[in-house]
């Protein structure tokens, strides 16, 4: 048997909670959120759709309760406030910090083994701050951001292609920011054509620049930020670890050397499988993303500088 917590059951935590139920990514999915009532209701909507989707994952949702968390393979926290029109992911740090803390003590309590998937924003940051807070194996903490970015990456060179976003690759590393985020053009394709040799520079410069405000772009729409994207690429990640797929997906990472960089959670490239990331890949950067690498990770420095530990 399978269990995934999702801890935080707003829109990003209930729609990875329904995106993992529906895809069967585990046998059972708790939602956990301090809002009396809103798991419970969540859960029973979901469950509602099980005859209708076909779908055999047991979903149930507490309030507060951590027990009915207990023995979790993956821990999923979600939990703290999105950005409004205008704000940073950075500007989030002050209140984040204090609920990151508090939900991955209360989590360790009840999954001592759990792998943590972290989400909250600002994120390379949070997921840093679980490593201090818990001392766990690093491969057992895994920071969202890159799944995400890389699949906005896709979108906006499809678009720019005029191809389906299925047969494009492309994927986006450094930190989860408006400025840190570094889409990685050099190696974005078209079914193995490199887009570089389909699109002009000034296109190939929109479609980075685009996917850098991403999340920006969705918040002004919105009025708070995106959850249906980042919802899914959270499932996807969760789901390379329990069914052990040894995907290849960008993830923040306690980086111990690699890239130059140590004591620093970043995104990189990383192997995930069974017991979370299974390897870091070390790419070999030209010297123009070697720099735009450092300076991304001096700005998580900087950020991660702000935490109350
Ligand atoms: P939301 O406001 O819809 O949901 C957050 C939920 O957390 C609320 O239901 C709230 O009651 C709950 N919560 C607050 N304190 C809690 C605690 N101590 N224990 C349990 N639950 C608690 O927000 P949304 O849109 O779901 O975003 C959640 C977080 O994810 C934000 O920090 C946002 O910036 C971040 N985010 C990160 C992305 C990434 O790629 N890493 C992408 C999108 C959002
Ligand atoms: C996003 O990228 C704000 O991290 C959030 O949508």
């Amino acid at each position: 048997m399978s269990k995934v917590t999702v801890v935080g059951a707003g829109n990003v935590g209930a729609t990875a909670a329904n995106v993992m139920a529906i895809r069967e990514v585990a046998d059972e999915v708790v939602m956990i959120d301090i809002k009396e009532g809103v798991s419970e209701g969540k859960a029973m909507d979901m469950m509602q759709t099980a005859n209708l989707l076909d779908m055999n994952t047991r979903i149930s949702g507490v309030t507060n309760n951590y027990e009915a968390t207990a023995n979790s393979d993956v821990v999923v926290i979600t939990s703290g406030i999105p950005r409004k029109p205008g704000m940073t992911r950075e500007e989030l740090i002050g209140v984040n910090a204090g609920i990151v803390k508090q939900v991955t003590e209360s989590v360790l309590k009840h999954s001592p083994n759990a792998v943590i998937v972290c989400v909250s924003n600002p994120m390379d940051t949070m997921t840093y701050l679980i490593h201090k807070v818990s001392g766990l194996p690093k491969n057992r903490i895994i920071g969202m951001g890159g799944a995400l970015d890389s699949s906005r990456f896709k979108y906006y060179l499809s678009k720019a292609l005029g191809a389906n976003p299925n047969e494009v690759e492309g994927f986006v590393i450094g930190g989860h920011g408006d400025t840190t985020m570094i889409p990685m053009r050099r190696f974005a394709t078209l079914r193995g054509i490199p887009c570089e040799t389909l699109l002009d520079k000034e296109t190939m410069d929109k479609v980075v620049a685009d996917t850098m405000v991403g999340g920006a772009t969705l918040t002004k729409l919105l009025g708070t930020s995106a959850w249906y994207a980042p919802g899914a690429a959270t499932a996807e990640v969760v789901e390379a670890v329990i069914h052990d797929q040894d995907t290849i997906i960008p993830c923040s990472a306690l980086l111990d050397g690699e890239y130059g960089e140590k004591d620093l959670c970043i995104g990189v490239p990383c192997v995930l499988g069974k017991g979370g990331i299974k390897k870091i890949i070390e790419l070999d950067l030209t010297a123009e993303e070697k720099e735009l690498f450092a300076k991304s990770a001096a700005a998580v420095h900087k950020t991660n500088e702000a935490l109350p530990c």
